[in-house]
């Protein structure tokens, strides 16, 4: 296979939900589907129960379970399909908006009883900033839930995005008895009441055929018919542009559970969803097919053996051939490095790879050199863009409570923010360390490691704090102005970048409104 075909073929996408909605369920239905696995119960979820009350082995399995699913690689058809795992846990949340920036479209599921939740507005959210394609799994319909119409206006409404509904459920709950393929128009029907039986598909080219009829009784069938009307009368044909545009989300319904509707998404995920796409950096845009290689580490993994400090950081390839024991060039250390044991996942099993190809993304093994967000190329100077780091929502001051050990407590710090546990900052006023995380469960993270894989101990102070922003002005005398005088308030990131400690929205809408040339931002990229 040649280079463009090699391109060409790769899936790389990412399945978003609210946690329960079966997001773990269905990628293990797709990795069965596509032939990687060969039973269920094989794909472990990834999220820590709230119920478990700070329970450092639930975080230890975490991690654990979260290396070997972090990328979940198979063949299918003649297509090279990549997921990559997003978290599920809801504390983790900027973890998986860094995933999001590695992918080139996602899927999304919602359960059809719960509807439009808080984290699936949240994720969408960020697929819109980036105008990610995005594929819609409607799941759980073995249950009582809601109208498919209702759903579906609710998806409209809540996520501000057009649908296009490409299977409609017969029935639903109890009387869940199918599914109507709208492209194929085939009714793909369980078989008896075990409702586990992968489905068989019966080609219909007119849907008022009195066959439907007996199949699905007289009633099922009306409805259906007339369901069908509405949906062409009210929905615009799924268009591919528009669906690659990210403005329009074709819909599926199914029940992963229960392996039903998984062949229709999986069929029509491969066909229409984008292959590898062009990527910005800060001198321009990187097309997939250019020769030289690129790429980005949108994740980094500690080593779960504490004596061992050495990490796996995840590259997402975005051009060139990226080939095994050759030299690459680390733009922010200025550094050239080889890696002569990168990993490759295919489905749950681990191997050591000689080269892969944009769309891909390889393991490699680190000792500490790599940031989320550092570039790799064939020696080229830029940085990829489009993975910032994002205001936390919780602050804590951090004490050192051995000061003989400071210097391990604050390699600690930088290694464990390199890799996104949390992020640091350092308050200008009296060098005092303030750590920003999304949520609670990462201090006690931070805590936990800190003192198992360094040695050091800190313990954290409640600071109050609603948000830390990055500012800018055009006009650099403004911006030390303003940092003058909000001089307590003030802190720099770990890049050096300064940053506006607002404690409250309305102290923050002082500030806008006394230096209205200062931009805050709530992301480091802008
Ligand atoms: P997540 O990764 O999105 O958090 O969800 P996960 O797949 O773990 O699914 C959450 C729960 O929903 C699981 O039940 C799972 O079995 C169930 N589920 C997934 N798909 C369907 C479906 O189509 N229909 C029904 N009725 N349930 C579904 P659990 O009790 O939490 O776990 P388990 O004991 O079944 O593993």
């Amino acid at each position: 296979m040649n280079f463009d075909e090699e391109i060409k073929r790769r899936r790389t996408f990412a399945i978003i939900a609210h946690p329960d909605a079966g997001k773990t369920t269905l990628t293990e239905k797709l990795l069965l589907f596509g032939g990687a696995i060969q039973s269920a119960g094989a794909v472990k979820s990834n999220k820590i129960k709230k119920s478990t009350t700070s329970d450092f082995m639930e975080i230890e399995k975490q991690r654990g379970i979260s290396v070997s699913t972090s990328v979940m690689a198979f063949d299918y058809k003649h297509y090279k399909v990549n997921i990559l795992d997003t978290p599920g846990h809801e504390d983790f949340a900027e973890d998986t908006y860094r995933t999001l920036s590695a992918v080139d479209s996602v899927i999304m599921v919602i359960d059809c009883v719960k509807g439009v939740e808080p984290q699936t507005r949240k994720l969408l959210e960020v697929c819109r900033m980036r105008n990610t394609p995005v594929i819609v799994f409607i799941n759980k319909l073995d249950r009582e839930g809601q109208n498919p119409f209702d759903l579906l206006d609710e998806i409209e409404k809540e996520l501000k995005i057009k649908v296009r509904p490409l299977t409609w459920p017969i029935g639903i709950g109890k009387s869940f008895k199918g599914v109507y393929n709208l492209v194929e128009k085939s009714l793909n029907l369980f078989q008896g009441d075990s409702k586990t039986t992968v489905e068989e598909r019966l080609k219909f080219n007119d849907i008022n055929d009195s066959e439907i009829d007996k199949l699905i009784t007289a009633d099922f069938a009306s409805q259906l018919r007339s369901d069908v009307d509405l949906i062409d009368g009210v929905y615009d044909e799924l268009n591919q542009q528009t669906y690659l545009e990210g403005k329009i989300s074709p819909v599926f319904f199914g029940s992963a559970v229960n392996n039903f509707g998984i062949n229709e998404l999986l069929d029509c995920f491969v066909e229409i969803a984008p292959g590898p796409k062009a990527r910005e950096t800060d001198n321009g845009v990187i097309e997939p097919n250019n020769k030289k290689f690129s790429g980005f580490v949108f994740k980094i993994h500690a080593n779960l053996d504490p004596k061992h400090r050495d990490r796996i950081a995840f590259l997402r390839i975005c051009s060139g051939t990226f080939e095994r024991n050759k030299y690459y060039h680390h733009v922010r250390e200025k550094k050239e490095l080889r890696f002569s044991n990168p990993t490759a996942f295919m489905a749950q099993q681990k191997s050591i790879i000689d080269e892969a190809f944009p769309g891909d993304v390889v393991g490699l093994y680190d000792a500490g050199n790599f940031k989320i967000g550092d570039t790799l190329t064939e020696g080229a100077n830029f940085q990829f863009k489009g993975i910032p780091s994002f205001s936390p929502e919780l602050f804590r001051y951090v004490n050192n409570t051995d000061p003989m050990k400071t210097k391990q407590l604050q390699k600690g710090l930088e290694q464990l923010t390199d890799e996104g546990v949390a992020q640091l900052f350092t308050r200008k006023v009296d060098g005092r360390k303030i750590i920003g995380t999304v949520g609670a469960l990462q201090f006690e993270v931070i805590q936990h490691r800190l003192k198992a894989e360094y040695n050091a101990s800190a313990t954290f102070d409640q600071i109050n704090l609603y948000k830390a922003l990055w500012i800018s002005c055009s006009d650099k005398k403004k911006l030390d102005n303003f940092m003058q005088d909000r001089n307590a308030h003030i802190a720099l990131d770990k890049e050096g970048r300064p940053v506006f400690l607002a404690e409250s929205a309305w102290l923050l809408q002082m500030a806008q409104e006394k230096f209205p040339e200062i931009e805050f931002h709530v992301k480091s990229e802008f």
